[in-house]
């Protein structure tokens, strides 16, 4: 992975560019702070070796690698033996160079999730070699950027309503800065393509076809459905009866008493719903919008069935008329398909609030919801990257998180991704959250 050759001599001449790839990529192969941070004076963060793919951050990881490493330091690379004193000046050990040349280079906008051409990020890198001090500094600056990215969204949009309002007001100002707020900030970039609230969520590129999926093309899209699987018309698996567990240990946190009124979004092979079906609610409603689906529920007498009542249309549309009517809940379950984590955002801030009662429950001691945590599970990194990220935007939007973790299967091995065309999880625990009002 690091370049094998020994550093070049530091001259005040500029480098011609892919020498001074190269002079960064060793730089970070051999923890040399100094040079890097006279190179990232001029060069990028985020260059690439043309041949591995590897960029700095893999590089500074990769040399930590046990065969790298002098005897002795592998042990101490996850944890500090106990009573050892801390290494003093000079006596920094190469675990140590390493965080520090990592803590440089993304100081200086190194990309947290760039893939090298093994498909790993410098995340499943540190994994795979059992650097968990540096691997929680990627995941950690993975947040940091991650949380960044949405909240540039966020002012983006704000900034594009105000314009359209200017432009309501005053037609003839035709200057506008809408992108004052994005910044030129490296720190935040990130290569996290869509991530999907649900199935199919590519939290980093991958070497597997990437999906280009999007919501209004999905609800206007051919369903093909199975006894184990629903797919859309590109074999995206729009749900799986491998995730039956999942749904069962939810329905039970969720509904752990009869006579709850419960809300679930994105019915799909209907797996959640007959289970809240068997937690005997008083009340059960279920929001869905795709035509195929609402056909099947309709056969399978769903309409029929006490106490259910079916929501034909978009829960962005339906949610805002339930609040309307005063529709108080105990419970909420959230897995829709083909939408991103901004619209899972859009659920938990705008709108949860609104149905799920405060002094609802069992006990009287508030409501409960939770959603399919399928954000970035095609990779671990991914993975522990969202979970922090929606953890603190479900804080902010006034709710604690509980969570549970679920053994998941080997699925390559049951077969389960034939016919499908991405594997949309790859980790082997579910980490399941439980949302209360916060206090
Ligand atoms: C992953 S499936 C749900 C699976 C379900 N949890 C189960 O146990 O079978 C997602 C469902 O959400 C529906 N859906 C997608 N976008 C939606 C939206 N904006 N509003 C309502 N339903 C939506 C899809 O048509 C699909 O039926």
């Amino acid at each position: 992975m690091a370049p094998a050759t020994a550093n070049p001599p530091m001259t005040t001449e500029q480098p011609d560019p892919e020498m001074a790839v190269q002079m960064i990529l060793l730089a970070a192969a051999h923890h040399d702070r100094e040079t890097l941070r006279t190179l990232l004076r001029h060069g990028s963060a985020n260059v690439q070796d043309p041949e591995t793919g590897a960029t700095p951050l893999h590089c500074a990881i990769a040399a930590c690698a046990p065969e790298n490493l002098a005897a002795g330091e592998e042990e101490s690379k996850t944890e500090p033996k106990k009573n050892e004193p801390e290494p003093q000046g000079e006596e920094e050990t190469e675990l140590e160079k390493a965080q520090k040349t990592i803590r440089l280079l993304l100081q200086n906008g190194a990309i947290w999730n760039d893939l090298d051409n093994n498909n790993e990020t410098p995340g499943c890198l540190a994994l795979r070699l059992g650097l968990k001090d540096m691997y929680e500094m990627i995941v950690d600056a993975g947040v940091r950027a991650e949380l960044l990215l949405n909240r540039l969204d966020d002012y983006e949009e704000l900034g594009d309503e105000d314009e359209e309002e200017e432009e309501e007001e005053e037609e003839e100002d035709v200057e506008h800065q809408d992108d004052e707020t994005k910044g030129e900030n490296d720190a935040t970039e990130s290569k996290t393509p869509e991530q999907e609230t649900t199935q199919a969520a590519p939290a980093a590129e991958s070497s597997e076809a990437t999906v280009d999926l999007n919501s209004e093309a999905y609800l206007q899209s051919n369903l093909s459905f199975t006894s184990d699987r629903i797919l859309d018309e590109d074999k995206n698996g729009v749900m799986m009866s491998w995730e039956t567990d999942i749904m069962k240990r939810s329905a039970e946190l969720l509904l752990p008493g009869p006579g709850l009124r419960v809300l679930n979004v994105g019915h799909g092979m209907g797996i959640i719903d007959e289970l809240f079906q068997s937690h005997k609610p008083s009340e059960h409603h279920i929001i869905e919008a795709h035509p195929a689906v609402l056909e099947k529920l309709r056969k399978e007498g769903w309409y029929e069935k006490p106490g259910v009542t079916i929501h034909e249309g978009k829960w962005q549309d339906i949610l805002p008329k339930m609040i309307e009517e005063g529709v108080m809940l105990d419970a909420i379950y959230f897995d829709t398909f083909a939408e991103d984590y901004k619209a899972l955002r859009e659920f938990f801030t705008e709108y949860v609030i609104g149905v799920l009662d405060p002094q609802g429950g069992v006990d009287g001691s508030g409501g409960r919801w939770s959603f399919f945590n399928g954000l970035g599970a095609d990779r671990q990194v991914c993975y522990d990257v969202y979970t922090k990220v929606v953890e603190m935007d479900i804080f902010e939007a006034g709710f604690d998180t509980e969570w549970e973790d679920l053994a998941v299967p080997d699925l390559d091995q049951a077969g389960e991704w034939d016919g499908v065309r991405r594997r949309y999880w790859a980790l082997k625990t579910y980490r399941l959250p439980i949302c209360k009002f916060m206090g």
